[in-house]
């Protein structure tokens, strides 16, 4: 059983080659240098030649405000490259595990959200990870397609380590308290994906749209709060001040959905595993990021 991970040097790529290798040690991992998704023509060529049973796609074009005017680009990797994934898996009967986003919703919920909820994305971001999504339901192969949120991770770019960053640098800061979310611990994440194998490869999968997030909802001003928290206590820089500030006052290029909370409950019905703990996540990227780097 080849199972091939696309998007190897992301947050979730990285997480995904600390968690998947301890089940499944010959797993493929492949980055951009391996396979550029821009290159559309390029893509079933390299995937005939490995031949994976099982695609995990980790990779897409992640950057919500660069999305609005990058629009050709982000369609391109999130809808017209994962057709070319969900293409294969459906003519060489192989499985498509794909993770999409919060974004896809308009925040308007009071509710945390199902996957049986409307979708309605604010932003190019959000439309292009969603018209991904219809690909894959559209090209017939078997597929779980995993929406998360606000993720992060000892990784890449993310909310966690721009605080950090900037608690180093400031003494005052002003952090959104109107948007609502799950953060989500890549590592989380990751075993989340790796419980999904256990029921492909037991032939009792049962394929879908699922919510994975964190398990608490926050604002941005909360999550920011508790990363301090943590930072302190192991001797971090952290700023004297932390303002809670409206959206209205951080204004961005793409809207950002204000109730951005996804349901994980179908999820742990169905693989066993409950929504990410990113308190507990925090604390292991606190502690990832203070080991010295060899
Ligand atoms: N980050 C979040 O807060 C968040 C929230 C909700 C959903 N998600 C979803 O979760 C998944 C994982 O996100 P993440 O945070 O791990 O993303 P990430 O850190 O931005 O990583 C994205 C990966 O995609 C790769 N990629 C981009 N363009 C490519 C191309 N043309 N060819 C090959 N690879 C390309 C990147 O390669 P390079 O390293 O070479 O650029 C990188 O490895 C994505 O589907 C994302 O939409 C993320």
């Amino acid at each position: 059983m080849t199972i091939l991970v696309v998007g190897r040097s992301g947050q979730l790529g990285q997480s995904l080659l600390t968690a998947l290798p301890r089940q499944y040690p010959d797993a493929v991992f492949w980055d951009r240098q391996a396979l550029d998704l821009v290159q559309l023509e390029t893509i079933a060529e390299r995937l005939a030649g490995l031949k994976p049973q099982i695609i995990i796609n980790a990779s897409a074009y992640t950057a919500v405000d660069m999305a609005e005017q990058e629009t050709e680009l982000a369609y391109a990797i999130n809808r017209d490259a994962v057709n070319a994934l969900a293409g294969y898996c459906a003519r060489n009967d192989a499985a498509l595990i794909h993770v999409s986003t919060d974004y896809v919703f308009d925040g308007a919920a009071d509710a945390p959200y199902l996957e049986t909820a409307a979708t309605n994305p604010m932003g190019v971001y959000g439309a292009s990870k969603l018209a991904g999504e219809q690909a894959i339901a559209a090209s017939g192969c078997r597929h779980l397609i995993i929406r998360t949120a606000w993720v992060f991770s000892p990784f890449g770019q993310n909310f966690l380590k721009t605080m950090l960053r900037l608690g180093g640098e400031r003494d005052e800061l002003n952090v959104v308290a109107d948007q609502i979310g799950c953060p989500t611990f890549a590592g989380d994440l990751a075993d989340a994906i790796v419980a999904t194998l256990t029921t492909i490869n037991a032939g009792t999968c049962p394929w879908g749209l699922y919510h994975y997030a964190g398990d608490a909802a926050v604002s941005w001003h909360e999550f920011a709060h508790e990363i301090f928290a943590q930072a302190r206590s192991t001797g971090l820089p952290t700023p004297n001040t932390l303002n809670a500030i409206p959206s209205s006052n951080y204004p961005t290029p793409a809207p950002r959905p204000a109730w951005s909370v996804l349901d994980s409950g179908k999820f742990e019905a169905a693989f066993g595993q409950s929504g990410s703990n990113w308190r507990a996540g925090v604390s292991a990227c606190l502690q990832a990021l203070n080991q010295p780097t060899e």
